[in-house]
């Protein structure tokens, strides 16, 4: 038998703003990185835009009836920076800032409490154009933008996220430039990871000064494992990558260093930041969350840049739609290690899913997805396997309520538990969605 989940242990679905908002410019929003970086040919797969997306923006109400339909006891979404303040910093918009107002007010009267993340990569163009996370003044503006979010929502917001996935943003736009803004330059990475960090400090230090209740961190861990046949190079290679997308951003943050494998990640493109300046990375939090999709077995590759160590396709994987291998037990080990290593800190899983090939259309209202299901269920019993293992975990996010804008790879992959037909845009809960309220009904009792 399994152990039950805890008491008030929360069960959520997670999105972000620009992929389901839609209605990017209404209502005196300021342009975003994002919405530019659309509009800028071969950036995105089939030149999707999320000028549209899921329609959130106008259909707030009956998202969240639906959401209260499902049974969820938390919703995880972010605030668009650009519809708060239009430049970025300076002049409020009470117009954008009060859909976030309306969304909170919806949710606590449906009974679903509110996790609310600060930055989901979506940036004010203003700011983009004076550089970015590049801009040693950032880590401010981020501070004064979360100060004007507390502000407004504290007195009924009871969980913020200052940061989700760091290393995103420093890989995917800087390093490699799949993602906005597009660049490709270590030199960059390395000072756009410490000034995310920078922001993160400063935006728990805003919050210690007047917030009421709890303020973490989101980072996407990947364990990197090795073959059965790995050798010294493999086993290395393991241990750099390792070091560059899961303890770059924690250890600064919860430890106030950076692991020493960076320097030979970065090379000479690693600055020597001051010992004082990094100890300020670390900051009290309150939880810190999890969003996990896949692990990776790898191999020493020198080809492969920054991190000399490439992955290898497993033999007899279940792989999704976007070549990730499902590996649940990877999600108990890691909450596992994060136990041990960060201290003992409250733990969530703030997002977690699959995307695996649904139809367009739903069929007579209906859309099966056994792989969906599969996926959950092992996912949610691996959570339950890292409580019994002395995980403090107190909740779990599904990524994503809807299908939406996958970012680069536009609406071809589809993570939703609701099914979105983006012509109609009408909403149809999946066959997992249907599963994970009899989930969340069970209290997790039925898996
Ligand atoms: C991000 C989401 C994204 C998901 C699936 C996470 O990295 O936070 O915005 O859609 O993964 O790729």
């Amino acid at each position: 038998m399994r152990q039950p989940f805890p008491p008030g242990f929360l069960w959520g679905c997670a999105t972000s703003a620009y992929q389901i908002e839609g209605s990017p410019l209404a209502d005196g929003a300021g342009v975003s990185n994002w919405h530019r970086f659309v509009r800028t040919p071969g950036r995105v797969l089939g030149g999707d835009t999320g000028d549209v997306a899921c329609d959130h923006y106008r259909r707030m109400k009956s998202d969240v009836a639906l959401m209260r339909e499902l049974g969820l006891t938390a919703y995880r979404f972010s605030i668009a920076w650009n519809r708060v303040l239009p430049a970025g910093r300076g002049a409020v918009n009470a117009a954008g800032l009060g859909f976030y107002e309306r969304l909170v007010d919806e949710l606590l009267a449906a009974g679903i409490q509110p996790l609310v993340t600060l930055h989901h990569w979506d940036l004010p163009a203003a700011l983009d154009d004076r550089g970015g996370w590049l801009n040693p003044d950032m880590p401010d503006w981020f501070a004064d933008y979360a100060q004007v979010c507390y502000r407004a929502l504290d007195d009924r917001v009871k969980m913020w996220v200052t940061l989700n996935e760091p290393w995103v943003i420093a890989d995917g736009g800087f390093m490699h430039g799949a993602l906005a803004p597009g660049h490709k330059s270590a030199y960059e990475a390395a000072i756009v990871a410490h000034r995310l960090m920078q922001g993160h400090a400063r935006a728990v230090q805003a919050y210690r000064a007047g917030g009421r209740h709890q303020i973490g961190l989101v980072v996407n861990i990947e364990p990197k494992h090795v073959p059965a046949d790995a050798t010294d190079a493999d086993r290395h290679a393991a241990h750099l990558a390792d070091a560059y997308m899961n303890r770059q951003y924690l250890d600064p943050a919860l430890l106030g260093s950076y692991p020493e494998a960076l320097r030979e990640v970065f090379g000479d493109a690693w600055p020597d930041w001051p010992a004082a300046e990094v100890e300020a990375l670390k900051q009290p939090i309150d939880f810190l969350g999890l969003n996990y999709y896949t692990r990776a077995v790898v191999r020493h590759d020198p080809k492969a840049w920054p991190v000399p160590a490439a992955p290898q396709r497993q033999p007899g994987g279940i792989y999704t739609e976007t070549g990730w291998e499902l590996h649940p037990q990877s999600l108990a080990d890691t909450l596992v290690w994060m136990h041990e290593r960060y201290g003992g800190l409250p733990l969530y899983v703030t997002e977690n899913g699959a995307a695996f090939y649904d139809p367009p259309v739903a069929v007579e209202g209906r859309v099966d997805d056994p792989l969906r299901v599969h996926y959950l269920r092992t996912h949610i019993a691996a959570v339950q396997d890292a409580i019994a293992r002395g995980a403090d975990v107190r909740g779990y996010c599904a990524w994503s309520l809807f299908d939406n804008l996958e970012w680069a790879l536009g609406y071809a992959k589809r993570f939703g538990l609701v099914h979105v037909d983006f012509q109609t845009l009408q909403r149809t809960p999946k066959a997992s969605a249907r599963f994970y309220a009899e989930v969340i009904a069970a209290h997790g009792a039925n898996l």
